[in-house]
């Protein structure tokens, strides 16, 4: 068996921070979302894997690397012009796939569950297709099934009037049914190749599509609150491990993740769960549940919650910051007497500030 990841797209939902990076190397609880991907897959055990990305893309490979870090072998396939869909994902793999059964991932997706069982239940009732399916509040952002007699019979992509609660989550098991259908679709009204037309060609056509709901949580990271919200529930998963240093009285309470070189000084108060990097140094600072901080981050005086703060960046101000994300290496200076007075504010197009 093997799989395929999707990794390409503008990620135009999540602008500003996908001008700078790809939104699939974004960090949730410090951990690209792409590598969160890959270890989903390495841990069912496929060792042939190919990843999707955009023309051009080269940021992610540096990451990701050839797969010996796991021992499996990386292919990437660049997706000529961008992917027209999902589904033209697949259309863009068919010599990379053959004829293999293989698990397909959309690396935007994070889930806290385990593919095995999934896979599993593919064999075991000798599906040609398997979905896996979630209740959800907002039916209409994804792809949704029509189930009749506990079996799907059609899947609509995002309904204005979603036939059932359930969204199909970004993980798929097919055999080589599926490369086959993708080459039937016709481009919807949005100019995509539709990943739920594929499949509602596959019931038309007589093959094997069984669903498995997912007991664990599901993100589709589409947009900023996504984000924090998938941080927030991969923070909750972690278990305290301090190798960082707690000088002066700093003090930290409930799950904590203190990574090596890592340094709390002065009067720091770190409330869990919470993950803080590499070679961090934090002093005079609060840093509130449900907060993620990258390697080499610079904290004094701010009182940080529910943020994500990515690598290098310096927090100097003695304000609170919450439910923000903010990149790699910006610089949140304090108030210089300088003149004219007023806050200073150097930010890329789409930039959010609450001030
Ligand atoms: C895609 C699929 C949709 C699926 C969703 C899961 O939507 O088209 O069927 O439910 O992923 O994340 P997209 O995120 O591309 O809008």
């Amino acid at each position: 068996m093997k799989a395929l990841i999707a990794a390409g797209g503008k990620g135009s939902r999540l602008r500003p921070l996908t001008y700078a990076q790809n939104k699939h190397t974004i960090p949730l609880a410090n951990r690209p979302l792409i590598i969160q991907a890959v270890e989903k897959i390495v841990e069912a055990g496929i060792d042939d894997i190919a990843i999707s990305v955009n023309e051009g893309e080269t940021e992610l490979q540096k990451l990701v690397g050839d797969g010996s870090t796991w021992n499996v072998t990386i292919t990437y396939l660049e997706q000529k012009g961008g992917a027209l869909g999902v589904a033209d994902v697949i259309r863009n793999a068919t010599s990379f796939l053959g004829e293999e059964d293989f698990v397909f991932y959309l690396g935007d997706n994070v889930l806290c569950t385990d593919i095995g069982p999934f896979i599993e239940e593919f064999y075991e009732k000798k599906l040609n297709c398997l979905l896996a399916l979630t209740k959800v509040q907002e039916p209409e952002r994804f792809g949704v099934p029509v189930i009749e007699n506990d079996r799907v019979v059609r899947v609509e992509e995002k309904p204005e009037n979603p036939p059932s609660d359930y969204a199909v989550v970004g993980l798929y098991v097919y055999d080589k049914h599926m490369v086959e259908a993708v080459k039937h679709l016709e481009l919807s009204e949005r100019g995509e190749y539709e990943i739920s037309d594929a499949h509602t060609w596959l019931l038309e056509n007589g093959f094997e599509v069984g669903f498995r709901e997912i007991t664990g949580w599901w993100k589709d990271t589409g947009k900023p609150e996504d984000l924090l919200e998938g941080n927030q529930l991969l923070l909750k998963e972690m278990e305290s491990s301090l190798n960082g240093e707690l000088r002066d009285s700093s003090r930290i309470q409930g799950q904590v993740v203190l990574e090596e070189g890592a340094v709390l000084e002065g009067n720091t108060f770190v409330r869990g769960p919470v993950v803080i990097g590499k070679n961090v140094r934090i002093k005079d600072a609060y840093i509130g549940p449900f907060t993620s901080i990258g390697d080499d981050v610079v904290v004094e005086g701010a009182e940080v919650e529910h943020s994500i703060v990515m690598s290098g960046t310096e927090i100097l101000v003695s304000q609170r910051i919450v439910d923000s994300i903010l990149g790699h290496n910006m610089k949140l200076n304090p108030y210089k007497n300088t003149l004219p007075r007023g806050h200073k504010l150097i930010v890329g197009d789409n930039s959010h500030i609450e001030i």
